[in-house]
């Protein structure tokens, strides 16, 4: 087959005979020696291998190579290196919105695009208005990351550290009655973020531990009658 040219981090790559099987994920990292896209699943469930492709996130492992001829791809190295960060690779650091870090590289490449798409006013399955960009409370922001799984469940500082570049950058408000840190203290983010929770649902009281209870009980007895 001819040589498939690629661009990657604003660098050229030339890959003569390249098996036209090869995901977009497995020339990086296998071919390239780019790691930092990281493979999860291998068939796009965890957004572990989120790349940028023309400035919109892809996942890696879903796309062949020679689809990507001349496109201009980003990987987590073009994003930021540990002595040039990017403003949400530093948010992620200060506010330690991850532990083991496999899911990070992905994390932080699709909330670079996230940032941009709000900057474009590009509704969400969850925007009321589409002519005003929602105040992004934790339900947009949970939405908007959907696609990434973290397996530590480090949700409530990942939304803390996306939060905070969008405020600088996008100039988002906090909603006056719930914001992201009300939402992280009453625990509306503390398991996995999809589906992101409505309006109702993050001003609703929990229920009486002793009602539920004796409901419960109630069922059970009538189960056994
Ligand atoms: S490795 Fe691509 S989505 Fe999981
Ligand atoms: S930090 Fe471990 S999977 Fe997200």
């Amino acid at each position: 087959m001819s040589t498939l040219t690629l661009t990657i981090n604003k660098q050229r790559y030339e890959l003569p005979d390249l098996d036209p099987r090869t995901t977009l994920l497995d020339v990086c990292r296998h071919h390239l020696n780019l790691t930092g896209a990281k493979k999860g699943c291998d068939h796009g469930q965890c957004g572990a291998c989120t790349m940028l492709v023309n400035g919109r996130r892809i996942n890696g492992c879903l796309t062949l190579a020679v689809m990507h001829d001349g496109d201009e791809i980003t990987t987590i190295e073009g994003v930021g290196m540990p002595d040039d960060l990017s403003a949400l690779q530093e948010a992620f650091k200060k506010h330690d919105a991850f532990q083991c870090g496999y899911c990070t590289p992905g994390q932080i490449c699709s909330a670079t695009a996230l940032i941009d798409e709000v900057k474009a006013q590009w509704p969400s399955h969850v925007s009321s208005d589409l002519q005003v960009p929602d105040v992004l409370q934790i339900q947009e922001i949970a939405e908007r990351m959907s696609g990434n799984i973290c397996r530590c469940s480090a949700y409530p500082n990942i939304i803390k550290a996306i939060k905070e570049v969008l405020d600088a950058k996008v100039g988002v408000a906090d909603s006056a009655d719930m914001g992201t840190d009300a939402a992280t203290k009453t625990g509306v983010v503390s398991g996995i973020w999809s589906p992101p929770a409505s309006d109702a649902q993050l001003h609703s009281k929990p229920k009486a531990t002793s009602d539920s209870l004796a409901e419960t009980k109630a069922q059970v007895q009538g189960a056994d009658a």
